[in-house]
């Protein structure tokens, strides 16, 4: 069984990298932004109430994800690992997760903290392109899809997020320092945390998230 968390600044490569750790080992990459995102564009409540957090670059209630969570890891395919993306990102969000953990016999298995600077950041958000379908990045200089606004995984269509404007993306920076920040601490302290250099080749940066699991 393995379970992951990937913690890292907005523009990190959370996503990125999610998605080669679920062809590798089969298991799902649960991201709080991606089902954030999904019932903003299907109306639900949970969008309505979450949306203008988002938009503002602020995180959404502590209450509300954890809900989301609590519900996702009952799903069958979480059985014998997930990847969480984007979560926990509060000290309260890590406390309700090592419940939900124990209520189910499991631990994380490690914390991959993927460490890039600010001004980089904010490239790569600021050239992300995303997919409408499956979720997957690609950025208009540094990996960029087959054909132009199409995804290269699933044919869906790529968009700009709307978070992804400079002024919400230094927000977002802002708030991951404040608030999700001291998740590294945390889980230092529980002895799991490995810290990876999020610079070079999204393939490097890759075999380094393996070399970090023992593989
Ligand atoms: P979320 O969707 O999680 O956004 P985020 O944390 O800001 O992270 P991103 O998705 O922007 O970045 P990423 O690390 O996934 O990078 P990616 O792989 O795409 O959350 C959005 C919002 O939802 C939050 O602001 C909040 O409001 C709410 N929310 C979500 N979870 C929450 C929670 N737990 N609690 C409260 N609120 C929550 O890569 C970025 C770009 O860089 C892409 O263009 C990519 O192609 C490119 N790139 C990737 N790797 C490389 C590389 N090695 N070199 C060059 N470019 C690269
Ligand atoms: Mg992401
Ligand atoms: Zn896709």
């Amino acid at each position: 069984m393995m379970d992951f968390i990937l913690l890292g600044p907005p523009g990190a490569g959370k996503g990125t990298q999610a998605k080669l750790m679920v062809d590798k080992w089969n298991i799902p990459q649960v991201s709080t932004g991606d089902i954030l995102r999904a019932a903003v564009r299907e109306g639900k409540a949970l969008g309505v109430e979450a949306k203008g957090f988002m938009d503002r670059g602020e995180l959404v209630p502590d209450r509300v994800v954890i809900g989301i969570i609590a519900e996702r890891l009952r799903e069958e395919d979480a059985a014998d690992g997930f990847i969480l993306d984007g979560f926990p990102r509060t000290i309260p969000q890590a406390e309700a997760l090592q419940e939900i953990l124990d209520d189910h016999g499991r631990n994380i298995g490690y914390v991959i903290s993927i460490e890039v600077d600010d001004e980089e950041l904010v490239t790569r958000l600021t050239g992300r392109r995303m997919c409408k379908g499956c979720g997957e990045s690609f950025h208009i200089v540094f990996n960029p899809s087959a054909e132009e606004g199409v995804c290269d995984r699933c044919s869906g269509e790529l968009y700009q997020r709307d978070d992804d404007m400079e002024e919400t993306i230094r927000r977002r920076l802002a708030v991951y320092s404040e608030q999700t920040q001291p998740l590294i601490a945390y889980y230092e302290k529980q002895g799991n945390l490995r810290r990876i250099d999020g610079t070079g080749s999204i393939e490097d940066i890759f075999a380094r998230i393996l070399e970090a699991a023992g593989n």
